[in-house]
């Protein structure tokens, strides 16, 4: 039995394209996954700390020398990361905010993407230790990027695919809402963003078949 992690951010808890994207997604990995068990994490509705000097020292301290205060400064740090550990897909959605993701998922990053639990380093280089899972975006943005001019100016999906990608999370689907400031376009590329989360799924039963 699966278990999906989903990770909302969107300060619009009413309304929001990204969270409606996700609820599309959710709703149809319930159906290839009857019995799974989906864990909610909304960080605009929990707003989480960003780290501080504390969780820093602690991040880097090896765990026979952490003291009381080091333990406390890493304790949410090692709650999201079991949580995380214990998901086997992950659904983050996410709006476009100026050019990059909300302070919300970057203040989760920063507590998630530690040394020792979800990458490591060797001779070579950073390695991610969350290989067995997959990745799945649902993003939202109120102009448009890809093939326009614009595009080199969206750091949220360049940014989100590459940090997944150094905790060894594989991104097996990005699906991208824009212009949600333009009516005349919204309704099209929300049914076009949809019809891509169906064919990942049919993609998905075809390779497990
Ligand atoms: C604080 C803020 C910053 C934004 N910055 C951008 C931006 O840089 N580029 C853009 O295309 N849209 C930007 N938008 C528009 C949002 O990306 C758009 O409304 C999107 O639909 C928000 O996602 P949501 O509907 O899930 O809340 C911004 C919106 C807000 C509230």
């Amino acid at each position: 039995m699966k278990t999906l992690l989903r990770i909302d951010c969107s300060a619009r808890t009413v309304g929001s394209h990204s969270r409606i994207l996700a609820d599309y997604f959710e709703k149809k990995w319930k159906l290839v996954n009857p019995g799974g068990t989906i864990i909610y994490r909304d960080l605009a509705k929990q707003q989480l700390p960003h780290i501080q000097n504390d969780t820093i020292e602690g991040f880097y301290t090896p765990l026979e020398y952490l003291s009381l205060e080091g333990k406390k400064a890493t304790a949410l740090s090692d709650e999201l990361i079991q949580e995380l550990k214990s998901a086997d897909d992950i659904l983050i959605s996410s709006p476009l905010y100026n050019l990059n993701i909300p302070s919300n998922l970057k203040a989760y990053l920063d507590q998630v993407v530690r040394i020792g639990h979800t990458f490591n380093t060797n001779e070579k280089g950073y390695y991610g230790l969350l290989e067995d899972k997959s990745a799945y975006l649902a993003t939202a943005k109120g102009g448009q990027y890809k093939g326009t001019f614009m595009e080199p100016y969206d750091f949220q999906e360049p940014y989100l695919k590459a940090i997944l990608r150094h905790m060894g999370i594989k991104v097996r689907g990005l699906f991208s809402l824009e212009g949600t400031s333009d009516k005349g376009v919204l309704e099209q590329n929300k049914y076009l963003a949809q019809q891509s989360i169906d064919r990942s799924f049919k993609k998905q039963n075809h390779e497990s078949n």
